[in-house]
């Protein structure tokens, strides 16, 4: 049994899809949420729970899977969302897409998500953020932070770390205001910060030494797979952060204040603030 609403909020348990649902929550909106552990049984690769799932929907959040057939999975499924009646779509996408050069080739299968979005009879929103600041307490660099290293082959180059809630805000603007249709914005917070930069802010706000571990891309392929990542997931994980290694992530991108009028959170506060939780103290 589904709900009635609009709002179809795919991924709505993860890192951004949290935080629009508590936007939702705040203003007394209802969605539909969807992932596999919902209510609303929604799998990215079982095609027989998406019509289910898009009943009734007009306007979706889509935080698409990571990996070329997880993206082509999901311009599938908007293509054929859209002809069952979805009306607007807003896509978390990410800073690089549809940048030319060898570098962001990691971002082909993206790229083709967008643009399955932009044929599709939808009206659509993408938003690309850079890399989020929650990698470090929700996702995959939080055992690094735990260890007290960052393993990674990111160089000297800097990122413009964003904190998910500035994503939040901006996706749950999208949902709510049409006239963010027909728009693609970059995310980013307000500074670039290397990978060592990184370190010392987690070092200051957890009170106990945090170091980066500058690894060359194939240290970096060797330990992810003696983690146990199979040898084409870590050279995708390796190709992503050459994009930090080779400096092409070295920029702040206005999107946070086009769309709400105010500056990003700066990823020291976010820091401060993320360690009163306990997740760093474990
Ligand atoms: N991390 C970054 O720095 C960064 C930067 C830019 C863009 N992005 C993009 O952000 C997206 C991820 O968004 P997010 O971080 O908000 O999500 P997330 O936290 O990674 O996960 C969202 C939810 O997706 C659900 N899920 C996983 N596999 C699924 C499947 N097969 N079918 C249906 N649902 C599934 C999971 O819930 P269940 O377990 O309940 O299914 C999970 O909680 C990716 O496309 C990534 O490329 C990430």
């Amino acid at each position: 049994m589904t709900s009635t609403t609009p709002f179809l909020i795919i991924g709505g348990n993860g890192k951004t899809g949290r935080r629009i649902t508590q936007q939702l929550d705040a203003r007394g909106i209802g969605y539909r949420l969807a992932s596999r552990s919902s209510e609303q049984r929604f799998d990215w690769y079982d095609e027989s729970t998406w019509s289910p799932t898009v009943a009734g929907i007009d306007t979706a959040y889509l935080a698409p899977p990571v990996g070329p057939t997880g993206l082509a999975q999901a311009g599938k499924f908007i293509q054929q969302a859209a002809s069952e009646g979805l009306r607007r779509v807003v896509l978390l996408s990410g800073r690089g897409v549809g940048s030319p050069g060898r570098d962001f080739a990691v971002y082909e299968s993206s790229v083709e998500l967008e643009n399955a979005v932009r044929a599709s009879s939808a009206d659509w929103t993408i938003v690309r953020p850079a890399w989020f600041a929650q990698n470090f307490s929700e996702d995959f660099l939080l055992d690094y932070v735990l260890g007290g290293e960052l393993r990674v082959a990111a160089g000297d180059g800097g990122e413009a770390w964003i904190d998910t809630n500035d994503i939040g805000d901006v996706m749950t603007a999208a949902l709510l205001d049409p006239k963010h249709v027909g728009e693609t914005y970059s995310l980013s917070g307000p500074r670039t910060l290397t990978m060592a930069e990184v370190a010392a802010e987690l070092s200051t706000v957890t009170g106990r030494p945090i170091s980066y571990v500058d690894l060359t891309p194939e240290q970096h392929v060797a330990e992810l797979v003696e983690f146990g990542l199979p040898q084409e997931d870590a050279e995708a994980v390796r190709d992503l952060f050459a994009v930090i290694r080779n400096h092409r992530s070295e920029y702040v991108s206005e999107g946070v204040e086009q769309v709400l009028g105010r500056a990003p959170r700066d990823f020291a506060d976010w820091a401060r603030e993320t360690a009163q939780t306990g997740v760093w103290s474990a």
